[in-house]
């Protein structure tokens, strides 16, 4: 069994985490579920997600499994309400994304949590650790969702060697068992992974986008550059992210007129609204990473866990006997 330090501090047995996947389409807490009884850490994401709601959907991911899990917040926007609720729910991890931990981390140990803190660069990742985050997430600009400009492969060994002896993990770009034992190597101690658990079994998004992330190349995962005219920005202590998406005609007519988009600035955000209350806004951006050139199917979130980690032990194997003792 693979497992590393980082596995003590979440309560895990394997060393991955299913990122949250928040947004605009449904959301069920059987991905979470699997996740965490496979033996890695599920998550329960809160964008866009009343007080009420989240406490639902605890009580309910409490029903399905007795192993920890994560509970998620960002600053994209940031909702104090939210973070009561979190706060008197006391889950095992809780993940925070797109701003900086300051005086939350404080709350969340009150509360018995371990702070796992998700950054894009290593100015970031020094001010957590100051903060007293436990865990860091380095995610690399490949990643689906919001992301910086800095790729996995050069971000982690920086971050590692910025924050020691914090354990970090590496996200975005990560989908097989290859990418798990790269991340090792890099010094990381395990992998976030997102899009992978978008085309899962599990996942509550429409079968058309687990579909187009099943066909998709890489390259057709691409910044949405406009995404400021259509939606909300961070509240304060935020980092500049840009959410990377499939293409869509939305995305392809606007990336390429980023004058016209700031133009229409209204007009743009009225449609993505009533995309949202429609509940089709994935029909323009479905937030993917570019992973999704390497998922060629969709499979239970079970059996993806039981894969990378049977994959990254063959290929640690593998690596080892590229090392000759000279004699
Ligand atoms: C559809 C989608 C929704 C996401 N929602 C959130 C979220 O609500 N909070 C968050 O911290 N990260 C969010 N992320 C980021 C993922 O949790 C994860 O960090 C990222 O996808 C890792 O990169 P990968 O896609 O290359 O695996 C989202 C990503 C996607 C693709």
């Amino acid at each position: 069994m693979l497992r590393t330090p980082v596995c003590g501090v979440l309560g895990i047995d394997v060393p991955i985490v299913q990122g949250p996947l928040g947004g605009p389409w449904r959301q069920s807490m059987e991905l979470a579920a699997a996740v965490s009884d496979a033996g890695a850490l599920g998550s329960v994401p809160t964008t866009l997600r009343t007080p009420a709601q989240v406490r639902e959907d605890v009580a309910r991911l409490r029903d399905l499994t007795d192993r920890p899990f994560a509970v998620n917040m960002t600053r994209r926007p940031f909702d104090p309400e939210i973070f009561d609720a979190v706060i008197a729910l006391a889950p095992r991890v809780f993940s925070f994304a797109l701003g900086e931990p300051g005086d939350l981390v404080a709350r969340v140990h009150d509360a018995g949590a371990v702070f796992l803190q998700q950054v894009t660069t290593v100015e970031q990742a020094l001010r957590a650790a100051e903060a007293g985050v436990d865990v860091i997430s380095a995610q690399g600009t490949e990643s689906g969702g919001f992301s910086g400009q800095v790729s996995t492969m050069a971000l982690v060994p920086q971050v590692v060697d910025a924050v020691r002896p914090l354990p970090v993990l590496a996200s975005g770009g990560v989908a097989d068992g290859r990418g798990l034992a790269a991340a090792l190597a890099l010094g990381a101690q395990g992998v976030n992974i997102g899009t992978r658990f978008l085309a899962s079994a599990e996942c509550a998004i429409p079968d058309e986008w687990k579909a187009d992330i099943v066909s998709a190349a890489s390259q057709d995962a691409v910044k949405v550059q406009f995404v400021e005219h259509v939606l909300p920005g961070p509240t304060e202590g935020g980092y500049e992210t840009v959410p990377r998406s499939l293409r869509t005609r939305f995305v392809e007519e606007w990336n390429s007129r980023p004058e016209a988009a700031a133009a229409s600035a209204e007009a743009l955000r009225n449609q993505m609204m009533t995309a949202m209350r429609d509940g089709t806004a994935y029909e323009l951006i479905p937030l993917t990473g570019q992973t999704a050139g390497l998922i060629h199917d969709v499979a239970p979130a079970a059996d993806l866990v039981h894969r990378l980690v049977a994959e990254a032990e063959t290929a640690l194997r593998d690596l080892a006997g590229l090392v000759r003792t000279t004699e």
